[in-house]
């Protein structure tokens, strides 16, 4: 069961991987539709947050995914930072810990109030999706399946204040179940059927994703690298509408 009332281009976020500046506005120009841009370290280090201010001054919600991870007060000075750019999104790994966790929900908001800014929801990371559960388990050392730690790490964001979690779809059902459905549930290692996984491993079509109760889906390559990016989004809302259908 899917959770907000949105039409299919509504719930797509797309992942501006590139270094160019240049290739990221052709891609905005071509699907206007998307929620939101994901700006990730590639873009971010290679343009700063020049890339930051082109984005809201062409009016688009930012997503802007550093996936930080570092000592209290490193992670709130980014915090700081970020908030007074009006990123929408802002993402760090709840593997960080709590207190980073919650110097970062004070930072983004007393940064946010200090400019007259809407502080960005920070989301969690829980398990990458390019883990599996042997990596987790043998080279990371946790004894747990993804589904368990990223609920674990879901409840401890949620417990710190974080207002959402970046999640595999394949768990996503089970953490709205157990944390509720006041976080907002963000899901990448999408891919439609029939497309190539590349580096990622716990993958969900987006249909089903949104069905296990993803509110928004994060997609990059499926979509921005395809022959023609515009008719591969248009292809992916259509997949999507039937999921919709019957939403209030
Ligand atoms: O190309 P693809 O659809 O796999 O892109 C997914 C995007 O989502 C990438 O930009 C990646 O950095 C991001 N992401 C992810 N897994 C997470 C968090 C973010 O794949 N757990």
């Amino acid at each position: 069961m899917s959770h907000l009332p949105h039409p299919p281009a509504g719930r797509i976020i797309l992942a501006l991987d590139t270094p160019q500046v240049t290739e990221a506005l052709t891609w905005l120009d071509e699907i206007p539709q998307a929620v939101a841009w994901k700006v990730g370290l590639e873009l971010f280090i290679a343009n700063g947050p020049a890339i930051l201010t082109a984005l809201k001054e062409r009016g688009k919600q930012v997503f802007l995914d550093l996936k930080l991870h570092d000592i209290p007060n490193t992670v709130a000075g980014a915090c700081r930072v970020a908030a007074r750019y009006g990123v929408d999104w802002l993402t760090l790994h709840a593997t960080a810990g709590r207190p980073a966790l919650s110097a970062a929900v004070e930072a983004c908001q007393a940064s946010a109030a200090q400019a007259g800014l809407h502080p960005p929801t920070l989301l969690g990371i829980t398990v990458l999706t390019s883990l599996t559960a042997q990596d987790l388990q043998q080279d990371l050392q946790v004894a747990r399946t993804p589904a368990d730690y990223a609920l674990h790490l879901g409840r401890l964001a949620r417990d710190c204040g974080l207002g959402g979690l970046v999640c595999s779809a394949q768990e996503v059902q089970q953490l709205r179940l157990t944390l509720g459905s006041d976080l907002t549930y963000v899901c990448p290692g999408i891919r439609p059927q029939r497309t190539p996984g590349d580096d990622q491993q716990r993958t969900v079509t987006p249909q089903a994703a949104v069905a296990a109760g993803a509110d928004y889906l994060v997609i990059g390559r499926p979509i921005l690298q395809a022959p023609d990016p515009a008719q591969a989004f248009a292809q992916l809302c259509q997949s999507l509408t039937g999921s919709l259908e019957g939403e209030p």
